[in-house]
């Protein structure tokens, strides 16, 4: 489905690491978090060994906590809910915007409106069980949707008024722009995951970035094992993790970094190539980039299909030309463990299933050839209408 975009001086980087004594906790991580964090603007830049590590060490320093309601999407993957299941707080979900997949910022406004009220209005929204009357909405958990920056001036408003903190879910999002301001600093704290598909690769990682002080040296803590500046080896001011970032990774890392605009101009382009294609067959939905997003950053190129047709259908007849294809996502409140937990149903968030049923991500990657994605076009074109 994706093939990672490394270089022989980026492998020479990594090498360059085994023959120095710092594997872990030496200089690599150091320059890499100055690159991250000078590359969005943040004061504060921390590495993390995933994406997932980065958003649960948020979670706790944003001091969200066992019964606490978190507004979150449910067109996620799921690590952007998990997190909060690792706390005992309580996602509360509500749906997307129809074009860019995004939580919608309305339902935002009137979910935290109805819970600060409480009541039966409260209930209407928080899921059937699993979850507390008795909660109070922390914070709201947005997630940039595919490398499109979610709606944050409407979410900043919300949170504005209700005290809230917002947690940005960018770990799809590296170098986008929302108006012209970096994803990841687009709330409280933001998180970038480097896994081999995404924008740049750190192998496993990722990078949490903030403005705020307090936030920044929580994280920093706790993904060492909870020891806070002046603690020695063995002294662990908090309950912490080992969420630490080797050197190797952090090598590839700060040096992927060095070329990110032009990893994401790469995947620009293909994306291009496949919109110019795509535009031709009716029965597909090819990815809107609305104008809110003044870059969009490409993580994975997912197409819509026509109502009628059916998903694994075309996945199908798309295997049989050689051409993988994935449903993406599938929505997280019908993960089995989820509706276990919550009694979630079909028909609970109809947008998010809606596109959990009608899209599927293609082979994507910066260094597609144009060939590839011309093949690939062709393959869709067959799969829906017959041979062309
Ligand atoms: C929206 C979103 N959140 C969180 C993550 C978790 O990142 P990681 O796989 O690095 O833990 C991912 C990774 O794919 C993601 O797409």
């Amino acid at each position: 489905m994706s093939s990672p975009d490394i270089t022989d001086s980026e492998r020479e980087a990594v090498a360059a690491v085994l023959r120095t004594p710092y594997l872990s906790m030496g200089p690599e991580i150091e320059a890499f978090e100055e690159s991250v964090a000078s590359f969005v603007g943040a004061k504060h830049a921390v590495a993390v060994n995933s994406g997932t590590a980065g958003l649960h060490l948020c979670v706790r320093a944003m001091g969200v906590g066992e019964g606490d309601y978190v507004v979150t999407t449910p067109f996620s993957f799921v690590a952007s809910a998990n997190v909060l299941l690792y706390e005992r707080a309580i996602p509360v979900f509500v749906d997307v915007d129809v074009q860019t997949g995004n939580i919608d910022p309305s339902l935002v406004a009137q979910v935290v409106q109805a819970l600060n009220e409480g009541g039966p209005e409260a209930e209407r929204w928080l899921p059937r069980r699993g979850a507390p009357s008795t909660g109070q909405v922390k914070a709201v958990l947005p997630v940039d949707v595919f490398g499109q920056p979610a709606d944050y001036d409407e979410l900043q408003a919300i949170a504005e008024q209700h005290g809230l903190l917002i947690l940005e879910d960018s770990c799809e999002a590296i170098g986008a722009r929302y108006k012209g301001k970096p994803a990841g600093m687009l709330g409280d704290a933001g998180v970038f995951a480097f896994y081999p598909n995404k924008q740049m690769t750190t192998a496993e990682g990722g990078v949490v970035v903030s403005d705020q002080d307090e936030i920044a040296e929580l994280v920093r803590a706790m993904r060492n094992q909870g020891r806070a500046p002046g603690d020695t080896w063995l002294q662990h001011t908090y309950l912490g993790y080992n969420y630490r970032l080797s050197e190797l990774s952090a090598a590839l890392g700060r040096s992927q970094m060095e070329r990110l605009d032009a990893l994401v101009s790469k995947r620009e382009r293909v994306a291009g190539w496949y919109s110019e294609r795509l535009a031709h067959v009716d029965a597909v939905e090819v990815p809107q980039v609305v104008g809110s997003t003044t870059r969009m950053s490409w993580f994975v190129y997912v197409i819509r299909l026509a109502q009628g047709l059916d998903q694994a259908e075309i996945a199908e007849k798309l295997a049989e030309q050689g051409v993988p294809s994935r449903p993406y996502f599938a929505p997280i409140h019908l993960q089995p463990y989820f509706s276990e937990q919550f009694g979630y149903q079909t028909g609970d968030f109809p947008i998010t299933e809606d596109l959990g049923a009608r899209s599927l991500a293609l082979p994507f990657s910066g260094v597609m050839p144009e060939e590839d994605v011309e093949y690939v076009c062709n393959a869709i074109a067959k799969a829906v209408n017959g041979p062309v």
